[in-house]
C-alpha cells in the first residue's frame, strides 16, 4: 500500500538492510533447518528475510521500542485497517487543534522537534494510553498506532538519524505526518518476540539457525534512541543534559570492556545447529566510540573453540553518521555448524 511505511523504513545504525542478500545467500547454502532466533534484531529486517523459508522466526531485543515495532509488524495479523486509518486521521485532526502543552513539547519543541510537531507527537502519544485503557483499541491495534508514531517521527526528526544531538542554529520547519506502518503477513509462521538481555535468552531459547549481530563498538543503543524509548514507555522521567536523555537504562555490555566475555559466554550457551554471525572492521577508525570491542581475531578463535567455522567477507562502504568514511571497511558473516541431528 503506498504512503505507508515499511519495516525498513527508519534510520538505524548497523542495520543490516543493504546486506541481507549477501547473508541469506549464505545462510540459506550452509543453513539447515526451521526456526531462526535473530538475537540482536534490532530493525527486524534479518527477521523478516526469513519469514518465507523458515515457519518459525523468534526476534529479541532489548530495546522497548524495538519490541513494540516486532509485534506491530510481525504480530499483528488480522489487524483492521479501515479502523486504524480512522483512529490515526481522527487523533491527527484533534492533535493540530490542541493548544495545551504535554511532556513531549516542553521537552523537546524547539529541539528535536518542532514546536508544533512535537506537541502533536505528544498528544497522540497520550490518547494512544487512553485509547488502550478505555478498551477502544485491541492490543495489536495499539502496536500498529503506536509503532506507527515511531517510524512517523524518526522520519522528521531535526538530528542526522539519532539521538544523541540535534542540529542547532537550524530553523525547524512543521513536517509531522501521522502514517501508518503496513504489517507483514505471518500466518504462515510461528513467531515469538522478546525482550530480553541477550545472554538470558540464549539460556533458555533453542533454534536450528541463531544470528547474531551485536554491537561492537561503545555507543550504546538505549542512548542513541532514548527519545523513541521514552515516547513508546511513556513514563515520563527526568531529563538530562543537552540531548535530554533519561537515567541509563539497557546499558549493553556488548558495548563495555568485558564485551569479550559475554559474547564467549553467550556463544557457548546457546543451543542451536547453526551460529549465524556478523562482524565489521571499523576497529582501526580513528574515533574512539567507533573502535571495536573484540578484534576479529578474538571472535574468530571463541566460535572455533565452538565448533568448525566458515569465514566470510565482503568489501563494502560504510558511512559514520556521515563524519567517518572507512574505505577499507569490510563486513564478515562466521557460520559455525555446532552440531548434525
Ligand atoms: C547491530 S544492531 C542489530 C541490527 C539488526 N541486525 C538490523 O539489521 O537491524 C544490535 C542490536 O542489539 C541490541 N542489543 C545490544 N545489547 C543487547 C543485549 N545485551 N541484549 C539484547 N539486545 C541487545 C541493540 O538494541 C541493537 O538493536
Amino acid at each position: 500500500m503506498k504512503n505507508m511505511f515499511n519495516l525498513q523504513n527508519r534510520r538505524y545504525i548497523g542495520n543490516k538492510y543493504k546486506l541481507l542478500d549477501w547473508i541469506f545467500d549464505n545462510v540459506e547454502k550452509n543453513c539447515e533447518g526451521d526456526s531462526v532466533l535473530d538475537i540482536f534484531a534490532g530493525t527486524g529486517v534479518v527477521a523478516e528475510r526469513f519469514l518465507k523459508s523458515h515457519k518459525k522466526v523468534v526476534l529479541n531485543d532489548f530495546l522497548y521500542s524495538n519490541e513494540v515495532i516486532f509485534n506491530a509488524f510481525f504480530n499483528s495479523n488480522g489487524a483492521d485497517y479501515e479502523h486504524l486509518r480512522s483512529v490515526a486521521e481522527k487523533l491527527s485532526e484533534l492533535s493540530k487543534q490542541n493548544k495545551r502543552q504535554n511532556y513531549f513539547d516542553k521537552h523537546f519543541g524547539g529541539k528535536f522537534f518542532s514546536k508544533n510537531d512535537a506537541r502533536e507527537i505528544g498528544f497522540i502519544r497520550e490518547r494512544l494510553e487512553a485509547l488502550l485503557e478505555s478498551k477502544k483499541l485491541e492490543k495489536k491495534e495499539y502496536y500498529i498506532l503506536l509503532a506507527s508514531l515511531v517510524y512517523s517521527i524518526d522520519h522528521i526528526s531535526n538530528t542526522v538519524g539519532h539521538y544523541d544531538a540535534y542540529f542547532k542554529n537550524k530553523e525547524i520547519k512543521d513536517r509531522f505526518e501521522y502514517k501508518l506502518i503496513q504489517n507483514l503477513d505471518t500466518t504462515s509462521n510461528d513467531i515469538e518476540i522478546l525482550r530480553e538481555d541477550a545472554n538470558i535468552v540464549a539460556e533458555t531459547t533453542t533454534a536450528d539457525i541463531v544470528f547474531i549481530d551485536p554491537p561492537y563498538n561503545s555507543r550504546q543503543y538505549s542512548r542513541f534512541y532514548h527519545i523513541l524509548e521514552n515516547l513508546v514507555e511513556w513514563k515520563k522521567p527526568k531529563l538530562h543534559g543537552v540531548a535530554l536523555k533519561p537515567e541509563a537504562e539497557n546499558m549493553s555490555d556488548y558495548s563495555r570492556s568485558n564485551a569479550k566475555v559475554v559474547f564467549s559466554d553467550l556463544i557457548e550457551k546457546l543451543d542451536c545447529k547453526y551460529l549465524v554471525v556478523t562482524y565489521n572492521n571499523t576497529f582501526n577508525s580513528k574515533s574512539s566510540s567507533s573502535q571495536n570491542k573484540i578484534t576479529l581475531e578474538e571472535i574468530t578463535d571463541i566460535l572455533k573453540r565452538k565448533a568448525t567455522t566458515k569465514v566470510l567477507s565482503k568489501s563494502y562502504r560504510f558511512f559514520n553518521s556521515g563524519k567517518t568514511e572507512f574505505k577499507d571497511h569490510k563486513e564478515y558473516l562466521f557460520i559455525t555448524e555446532v552440531r548434525h541431528d
